[in-house]
């Protein structure tokens, strides 16, 4: 099967890049993604795509509840460094971060943010090595206007890579 696969033809694909937050009780935590897609408009729905493997996905799991930061290209890899390539079983990624809490509990990252959004899990799909994580929206903040950050502008300008529990992940290509 691997035969017939250019890999490089799934690089065409455009995504942007998100924080997915969660929390567990008080614990806080969150990643970077880049697989939210608002799947339907009535009721207003959005999915997101978690590796089994993060802690993020434990988080979410166990509150059904997930927030969601809009980036914008003035983030850095010094503020995605630590949400993308670090998992919270390390490290308190909140303790340098501005945020604030949700109406779900869960944290809204607000640095280099151009919306918010909060959502509650109405159903979860195994995929084996990911789940997907479809939900309802049930807040939503617009805090600036600006671009938002793309998964191009993040390989091309910030010359960025994807880890291994990205969806995206090459196994050939160096991190
Ligand atoms: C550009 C980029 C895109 C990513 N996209 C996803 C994604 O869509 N889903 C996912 O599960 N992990 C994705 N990741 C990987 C997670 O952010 C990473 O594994 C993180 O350390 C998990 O943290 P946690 O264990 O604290 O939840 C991505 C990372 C980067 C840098």
């Amino acid at each position: 099967m691997s035969s017939e696969l250019d890999r490089r033809a799934f690089r065409d694909l455009s995504y942007g890049l998100y924080i997915v937050t969660s929390r567990d009780g008080d614990r806080l935590n969150g990643q970077i993604v880049n697989t939210v897609i608002q799947v339907t408009s009535d009721p207003p729905r959005v999915a997101v795509i978690i590796n089994k493997k993060n802690l993020t996905h434990d988080f979410i799991t166990s509150s059904g509840v997930f927030g969601v930061s809009v980036l914008d290209d003035t983030a850095t890899m010094t503020f995605i460094g630590p949400f993308g390539f670090r998992s919270g079983r390390e490290v308190n990624k909140f303790e340098k971060v501005s945020f604030k809490k949700g109406v779900t509990g869960v944290p809204l990252v607000s640095e280099h943010s151009l919306s918010l959004l909060e959502v509650k899990v109405f159903d979860c799909i195994d995929l084996g090595t990911h789940s997907i994580f479809i939900g309802d929206v049930v807040f939503s903040e617009v805090l600036k206007t600006g671009q938002p950050l793309t998964y191009h502008f993040y390989h091309e300008v910030l010359k960025g890579k994807s880890p291994p529990n990205a969806p995206t992940f090459m196994s050939h290509q160096p991190l």
